[in-house]
């Protein structure tokens, strides 16, 4: 290599760089440059210049390096503690640093510059191999000179929709799953663990349909509160239903009014909310005792399994558990992947003054548009969700269970990843169901959009 090589860093402002030659005019060179055997100047680039402009002598180190890369490092390490690089600095300096010398281990190079996470640098070395500027190595140089096996962060995927999956985790995997294989459900896992490990607020925002779901079987008054809304995935779903919604949470997310629901001294008539999982015994007893009619809060069905909260469930009014068949899915705010939700999930509902035993009952949040319960009037004294369903809601209710069925029914065919023959899937499910094709294909009709367009992808639909 030559004094080129290793000029690497980013060159000094002009500025600097005269104010430089003044302090050397006025008071010499303070610290002499490093030569290596060769005469190459491995520190002092700047240094030197100023003393040439200057016309006199620059003192100089001559030092022996065994190697190359001991050269680069020092360089690294005495220039960035030297000065102040900002990020996109920083980035070219690893970019540079990593064209001279790819087998560094991502984070001793992190280390050096200081500053920076290995996540950085690695971000910069996949660049560099992907455009093959680097290669790729399996054995990467750490601090001690050591050769040690590259720890990948690795997903095993047996399908196209596995590889979709994989690729939108596995950059938040955290760094201790590196070096292990991970299926798509670990690491789906893993990440979420990290990230609730770093969010102490248990952000996760509620799907949509996980709300609809719960709105076409239950009713409220017209005035209700979600109090710990996060970015008011569930507020916004109450206001299209026509409900007049206050919404509040602890961290400003840019929606509602910030406030910690445990320490308020606010009542309501009705809360729904999806709680902090990890504060969900606190949330249930707070909104049961400022409230005057309902609760209803999302839980993961493991809610029901502590025995520390069989007083809440046994002793409270809980009144109905509506669980949801297909597996609804709730990410880490922000993360949103595909594919049902490892967790079962269900609705709880508290009713001040019932004193029976809670029902179940089962709901899906994948019936996007269905038709909601009208909202409550709170004047009524016997809630209309008693009282059994009229005519007219029977029938409704009929062929909303049959758009569910068929629902499902396109839903297994689509997860089986064959072919949608659309003709074939309405005809098999107007059989299994036992009712008319012409029935079945009016009811192909009223699906919702998202399930009639994996039906439209397939072959031409039911005539
Ligand atoms: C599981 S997320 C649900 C967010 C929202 N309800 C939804 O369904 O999309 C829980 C939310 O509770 C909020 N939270 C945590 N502790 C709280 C507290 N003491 N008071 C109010 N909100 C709180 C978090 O900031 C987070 O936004």
């Amino acid at each position: 290599m030559t004094t080129s090589d290793y000029q690497f860093l980013p060159p000094l402002l002009p500025e600097e760089f005269e104010a430089l030659k003044t302090s050397i005019a006025e008071r010499g060179v303070d610290v002499p440059i490093i030569v290596d055997q060769d005469g190459n100047v491995i520190d002092g680039y700047h240094r030197e210049r100023a003393c040439d402009e200057l016309g006199i002598y620059c003192p100089r180190e001559i030092r022996h390096f065994d190697n190359e890369t001991d050269k680069l490092e020092l360089i690294l390490s005495l220039n960035c503690r030297r000065r102040q690089l900002n990020r996109k600095q920083k980035r070219s300096v690893i970019e540079a640093y990593l064209l001279r010398d790819p087998q560094i281990a991502d984070n001793f190079l992190a280390e050096i510059i200081g500053g920076i996470s290995k996540n950085t640098v690695a971000a910069v070395r996949g660049e560099l191999e992907g455009t093959c500027q680097i290669d790729k190595f399996d054995v990467l140089r750490g601090r001690d000179g050591k050769q040690r096996p590259v720890q990948y962060k690795k997903i095993v995927a047996n399908t196209q929709k596995e590889v979709d999956a994989a690729k939108k985790v596995i950059g938040d995997l955290p760094d201790s799953s590196a070096g292990k294989l991970l299926n798509v459900v670990t690491a789906r896992r893993e990440v979420e663990t990290e990230k609730r490990r770093q969010d102490p607020y248990d952000f996760y925002p509620t799907p949509r349909g996980a709300t609809e779901a719960l709105l076409r079987v239950e009713q409220f008054s017209k005035e209700v509160w979600e109090p710990a809304c996060g970015e008011g995935a569930i507020s916004d779903v109450l206001k299209q239903a026509g409900y007049a919604v206050d919404s509040s949470d602890i961290v400003n997310r840019g929606y509602g009014q910030v406030e910690n629901f445990l320490t308020t001294e606010r009542r309501a008539t009705d809360i729904i909310t999806n709680p902090p999982y990890r504060q969900g015994d606190e949330f249930v007893r707070k909104a049961l005792n400022i409230t005057t009619r309902r609760v209803a809060m999302l839980f993961q069905l493991s809610f029901l399994t502590s025995e520390k909260r069989r007083a809440i469930l046994s002793e409270s009014c809980l009144k109905k558990i509506y669980v949801f068949e297909d597996r609804v899915s709730l990410y880490k705010g922000g993360s949103e992947y595909r594919g049902n939700g490892q967790l079962g999930y269900a609705w709880f509902i508290w009713e001040h003054g019932y004193s029976g035993e809670p029902t179940i009952s089962w709901i899906n949040s994948r019936l996007a548009g269905a038709m909601l319960r009208p909202i409550e009037d709170t004047l009524t004294t016997n809630s209309s969700a008693d009282r059994g369903p009229s005519q007219d809601e029977s029938v409704d209710s009929h062929s909303n269970d049959l758009i569910r069925e068929l629902c499902i029914h396109i839903w297994d065919a689509d997860d089986m990843d064959a072919l949608m023959d659309s003709n074939r899937i309405v005809s098999e499910w107007a059989q299994l169901e036992g009712i008319s094709l012409s029935l079945a294909e009016r009811l192909v009709k009223e699906l919702p959009d998202e399930v009639r367009r994996l039906l439209d992808n397939g072959l031409p639909p039911a005539a």
